[in-house]
């Protein structure tokens, strides 16, 4: 079965953010196909969670650290539905630690979630926006990359990098009618942000954001929806940040 909807690829995506981003793109009319990791046993339950909001996704399993998971997995997609023309690389994980606590296997997991993930979603899908003439890529990276923060130097690395992916991707594709953007959110009321200490968010994290609250997924995802549109057509290499004030340079 082909569809004739555009289709959007959104990695993470029955995580918080991605869930957002999954409805927003909906809304807009794509065919949303929403990956999740091989560990995650709550698919269906998601997945009807879903229908009763009246969002009929697909859900595709995918491990994003690997290529091979992740060529595998959009052959699926292509297979079934056809090329895809918006990537939301959007999974990413935490093990936070200080640093004289951070074991070498929180870095690379950290780095090959977070960091890796953009290259091995990203080469899958650049033939299929080629062919079509149009494509949109967003990397979802996080205020912590632009100022660091206490106990992430795995996972600020790792976000730091993916912008340095989105500029030299932009430029390769900026004549292509493919945008590639980065969008850097801040704390956000998700299960992720949950996993803080809540002394360390009282007393260290919420009074850091002028806006003084939490951001929401949607109003991550409406930015993500915006970018994804045609109206985003000139903005590509682009670091939007969306963090309630928190950095701001
Ligand atoms: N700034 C300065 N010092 C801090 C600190 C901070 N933000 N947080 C902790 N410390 C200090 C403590 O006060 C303590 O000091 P003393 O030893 O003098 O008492 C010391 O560091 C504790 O160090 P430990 O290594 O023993 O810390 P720990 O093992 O108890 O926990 C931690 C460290 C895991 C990093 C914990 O503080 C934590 O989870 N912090 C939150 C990190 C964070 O912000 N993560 C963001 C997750 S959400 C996300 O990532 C989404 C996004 O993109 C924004």
């Amino acid at each position: 079965m082909t569809t004739t909807q555009r289709i959007a690829v959104v990695t993470g995506g029955m995580g918080g953010l991605g869930e957002a981003i999954c409805r927003r793109l909906a809304d807009d009319g794509y065919a949303v196909m929403s990956m999740h990791s091989p560990e995650n046993r709550q698919v269906g339950a998601w997945l009807e969670a879903q229908q009763l909001l009246g969002y009929h996704f697909t859900a595709v399993e995918v491990d994003v650290a690997r290529f091979d998971s992740c060529a595998a997995a959009v052959e699926s997609i292509h297979q079934q539905h056809g090329p895809v023309s918006v990537l939301v690389n959007n999974a990413s994980i935490t093990r936070d630690a200080s640093f004289r606590k951070m074991t070498q296997q929180a870095w690379d997991t950290v780095l090959r979630t977070n960091l890796d993930s953009m290259f091995n979603m990203s080469k899958q899908v650049i033939e299929d926006m080629l062919s079509l003439g149009w494509g949109r890529i967003i990397n979802i990276s996080s205020v912590n990359s632009q100022r660091g923060a206490f106990g992430q130097a795995n996972y600020a690395a790792s976000k730091a990098g993916i912008h340095g992916f989105t500029k030299s991707m932009a430029i390769e594709f900026a004549g292509k009618h493919i945008t590639v953007n980065t969008v850097s959110p801040g704390y956000l009321r998700t299960r992720m942000v949950e996993k803080v200490p809540p002394d360390v968010m009282q007393e260290r994290i919420l009074p850091e954001i002028p806006v003084g609250r939490l951001g929401e997924p949607a109003e991550v995802a409406e930015l993500v929806a915006y970018l994804a549109s045609e109206r985003a057509a000139f903005i590509t290499g682009a670091n939007l940040s969306i963090n309630g004030g928190q950095h701001m340079y």
